[in-house]
């Protein structure tokens, strides 16, 4: 256990609920393998009290706060300021302190990035099939065109929703970069080419761990590589179902490993290495029960 004593700085995590967070493992185990005197715990907020939790962090010092849901978007109102990528989302899951206040960052998305990086998938100039029109896909949404992907279809259950990520994110970005579809549709994608597939919809997420957004096999001939944002099960029916098909498929665990890496980052004014960064996937890989 690490020694707590009067330069000891505070990091933590507001949510509802916070309870199964692994964020404590993360920076907990990097400040300890830098020899860093931080701490960083969960603290459960409830609803009405975001503007008073984050005033009240301020106030005592806090280094930075991670925020989950149901909170990110909500918190953008209590910042002084908010990074430009994660204003246009929508979304702040990283505050950090500044001169008077906190600024919000999304370090899900940079995450999700370097995640991909890691891979060595690319979104410049990919052609990408994102399935969801949700919060986690409007942000991923975002990511691609700010990385300058040829295009995206945009794939979901309810059209409405994927219209209106569309025309947001090809507002921002002033090109067409995102075409929205029916989930049903996929069989109008061109099939001349294999794609990048992002699976961000909730389907596939533990218990329900049989399901998938699309079953047709047809549609996995189409997918050179998959990735899932979810990460429970480490292999969902989407990642299977891809690999059938001969692609190669991965789960958002390094996601969740790189959000937050670059918040402790940003935090510390610091860069992890990358094998401190991959101590930490392995015990974040231990804890989930994932042996590859
Ligand atoms: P998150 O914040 O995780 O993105 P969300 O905003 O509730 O969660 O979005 C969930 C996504 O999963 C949406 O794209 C949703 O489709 P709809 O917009 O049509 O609701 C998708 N989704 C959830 N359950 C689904 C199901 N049974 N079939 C198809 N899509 C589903």
């Amino acid at each position: 256990m690490q020694q707590i004593d009067g330069y000891t700085r505070l990091c933590g995590l507001i949510g509802n609920p916070v309870e199964h967070t692994m964020s404590p493992m993360i920076h907990n185990t990097l400040a300890r393998k830098e020899g860093r005197n931080l701490v960083y715990v969960p603290f459960h907020v409830e609803h009405g009290q975001v503007q008073k939790a984050v005033e009240g962090a301020y106030a005592l010092n806090v280094l930075g706060l991670n925020v989950t849901v149901p909170y990110k978007g909500e918190v953008i109102g209590c910042l002084t300021d908010t990074d430009a990528m994660a204003g246009r989302i929508g979304a702040v899951n990283t505050l950090v302190r500044t001169d008077g206040g906190y600024k919000g960052y999304n370090t899900d998305m940079m995450g999700l990035y370097r995640a991909l990086c890691s891979e060595e998938i690319r979104l410049e100039g990919e052609e990408i099939i994102l399935l969801g029109a949700g919060g986690a896909a409007r942000a991923v949404a975002f990511l691609c065109a700010s990385k300058k992907a040829a295009r995206v279809y945009l794939l979901n259950r309810t059209l409405d929703k994927a219209k209106q990520v569309a025309e947001e994110v090809n507002c921002a970005y002033a090109y067409e970069c995102v075409i929205p579809m029916q989930m049903e549709a996929y069989a109008t994608i061109p099939s001349d080419k294999k794609y990048l597939a992002i699976q961000a919809t909730s389907v596939g997420l533990y218990p329900n761990v049989e399901e998938a957004v699309i079953t047709d096999s047809a549609f996995y001939e189409k997918i050179h590589t998959g990735f899932d944002l979810i990460y429970k099960p480490a292999e969902t029916k989407f990642m299977a179902l891809v690999r059938e098909k001969g692609g190669q498929a991965f789960h958002g665990l390094k996601m969740l490993l790189y959000q937050g890496v670059i918040a402790y980052e940003l935090w510390n004014d610091t860069e992890v290495s990358e094998e401190d960064a991959l101590a930490v996937y392995g015990k974040m890989k231990a804890e989930m029960g994932i042996r590859d």
